[in-house]
């Protein structure tokens, strides 16, 4: 099985993630196919509303690779996305997969910026519209209506993963240098003591949940 390369098109039917073994690259090796049960090809836990009760009002329910271990080797994942009315989900992309997604309830604005030329593209979706977010692509989603809002998106890959932009770089351990900091982002040390402090430690703990 090509672990190493971009997923392509399975060999066979399946290859049930064996979640004991070791990850390589981005897969499991493969359960002996006369070992799959019917649980391997079903998972339930995306139909439970997730408590939306944390900084940023919204809450990320994955089904894919990790938890899911039929769909290992597949090239596909799905999402749930809960967005209390006042909530977002922030800034950040998948390294590994393009994101489309439906609005199921609610009203939600979602927005992607361009590599290269930083071009924002954003829109109001209501029920039963999709969006698409180009892999490596930044997007966010913001509820915009009065309701609590539910997407589900689906992924070209088992295991997307997830770049928080802010969490990525004021979450890491050890913290990235101050000259790296305060250069790029053209502010002083202060600055990035006050979003550290805003952002950081405990509070990472909470956005690193969103991610992975
Ligand atoms: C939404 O953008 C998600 O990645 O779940
Ligand atoms: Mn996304």
């Amino acid at each position: 099985m090509p672990s190493h390369s971009a997923e392509s098109d399975p060999l066979g039917d399946f290859c049930i993630g064996d979640t004991n073994g070791p990850i390589s690259g981005n897969s499991f090796p493969c359960k002996l196919a006369s070992k799959a049960i019917p649980q391997d090809f079903f998972y339930e836990k995306l139909n439970l509303e997730a408590n939306t009760n944390n900084i940023l009002g919204s809450n990320v329910t994955k089904a894919n690779v990790m938890v899911f271990p039929g769909l290992n080797t597949l090239g596909i994942s799905m999402n749930r996305i809960d967005i209390a009315s006042w909530g977002v989900n922030p800034p950040h992309y998948h390294p590994r997969a393009a994101e489309s997604g439906m609005v199921i309830k609610g009203q939600v604005m979602v927005g992607l910026i361009t590599t290269g030329n930083n071009v924002q593209y954003s829109k109001v979706l209501g029920v039963g519209e999709i969006y698409v977010v180009p892999k490596g692509v930044v997007h966010f989603q913001k509820n915009v209506g009065q309701e609590k809002a539910l997407i589900y998106a689906a992924f070209n890959s088992h295991l997307a993963r997830t770049v928080l932009a802010g969490v990525n770089l004021f979450c890491s351990r050890p913290y990235v240098d101050y000259e790296v900091m305060t250069r790029a982002f053209q502010v002083d040390k202060t600055v990035i003591d006050k979003i550290k402090n805003s952002f950081g430690y405990p509070q990472c703990n909470s956005f690193i949940q969103f991610v992975g």
